[in-house]
């Protein structure tokens, strides 16, 4: 890693002079690319910033067989914009009816990387998901064998619990007993959002991670009803209060091995956001590195950015650091306010507003 930091102690800066970080290309560990025109118009913005992605398998329907992860794949292919070797990285998604071959099977074959867990019901596109956790036990049981990681969406989907303490029950209740009955198994708690989550997987590290997004590091839950309701900030796991906030800022710029990046990026039209029923989903792929490095900036922490960015997830799933770098430059920028698609939009988070952080472009 170089870092640039040509503003000297007590020294005035040169001229055109401006702070700037050079990484190994950083990948993202949670993305959802979709499918068809919203997949072509969304994945130039992660190509872009990301050499890999762990892409979610919530499709309507969801992917679940080896045959579904390789035909998707193919199109997310198909769809790279022109001299882009971006490289989608598959899960499966869990189901009740789930068979333990398949699974050993697409991992066998380098076709998924890991399998996604969603409770039924917990977030979008989850219905499919697994509704009794003790009978994915010979799942789980294969999984933890061939060395092959569950990706979890850790919400409780108990009604009658209060959405702020979805994250926090399911770690005490599912997570905990599950990190027990199955001791060796890989585990990815996904978009960690309470300061109890990163504890917990702090303390079962290095066989469990986390990854954390960028709006959660930026936003806190009032953040969502400044003003008005605001729909772009809602999503699963919904933000939290400020102190949970703090959490995941200490623990993404602590230097801790056991948190890497995974933006969730999860686009929805601006139609099904500012809707009656807003959709759960922040589209933050397009602005995820400028807030990424803002915050180790504002921590203090910049030296410990490439570790996050480039170097955990890789060796969390057993991967070479990418190839090439990424320089980020400290220059105010202003990425695009949405993504058309059709008469349509999607609306991008922080789009639109100047940031203190730009890209500065990628090298060999
Ligand atoms: C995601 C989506 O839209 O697919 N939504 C979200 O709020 N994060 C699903 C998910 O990751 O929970
Ligand atoms: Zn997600």
């Amino acid at each position: 890693m170089t870092i640039d930091a040509l503003f000297e102690a007590g020294s005035a800066p040169e001229a055109g002079a401006l702070p700037t970080i050079t990484i190994p290309r950083p990948d993202d560990w949670h993305v959802h690319l979709r499918d068809g025109a919203m997949l072509k118009a969304v994945l130039p913005y992660t190509a872009a910033q990301f050499a890999r992605g762990i892409i979610m398998p919530n499709l309507v329907p969801p992917v679940v067989t080896v045959a579904d992860a390789l035909a998707y794949r193919d199109r997310i292919l198909a769809n790279r914009p022109q001299g882009s070797d971006f490289e989608p990285l598959m899960t499966c998604y869990l189901t009740d009816r789930t068979d333990p071959d398949e699974i050993e099977r697409g991992f066998g074959e380098r076709v998924w990387i890991a399998a996604k867990l969603y409770p039924a019901g917990a977030t979008t596109n989850s219905s499919h998901g697994v509704t009794d956790l003790a009978g994915l036990s010979p799942v789980l049981e294969r999984m933890e064998k061939i060395g092959m990681p569950v990706l979890v969406h850790g919400e409780s989907t108990d009604p009658e619990v209060d959405i702020f303490d979805r994250e926090e029950v399911f770690m005490e209740n599912t997570l905990l007993p599950m990190l027990k009955r199955h001791e060796g198994l890989k585990v990815v708690v996904e978009h960690a959002t309470t300061s109890g989550t990163v504890d917990i997987v702090r303390v079962h590290a290095p066989r469990v991670a986390a990854t954390i997004t960028p709006h959660h590091l930026v936003i806190n839950r009032t953040s969502i009803f400044q003003g008005g309701l605001r729909p772009h900030l809602y999503c699963l796991p919904v933000a939290k209060r400020e102190s949970h906030r703090q959490a995941l800022r200490k623990a993404i710029t602590s230097g801790e091995s056991c948190f890497m990046i995974g933006t969730d990026s999860a686009p929805h039209m601006r139609s099904s956001k500012q809707a009656e029923c807003c959709s759960a989903g922040v589209f933050g792929g397009v602005t995820a590195l400028q807030t990424y490095v803002q915050v180790f900036d504002e921590e203090g922490a910049l030296d410990r950015f490439e570790a996050f960015a480039s170097l955990n997830g890789a060796r969390f799933h057993g991967l070479a650091p990418n190839r090439g770098t990424v320089t980020l430059v400290k220059k105010p920028g202003v990425a695009v306010a949405a993504v058309p698609i059709g008469e349509e939009d999607i609306v991008v988070f922080r789009g639109g507003e100047t940031l203190p952080w730009s890209i500065g472009g990628t090298g060999a």
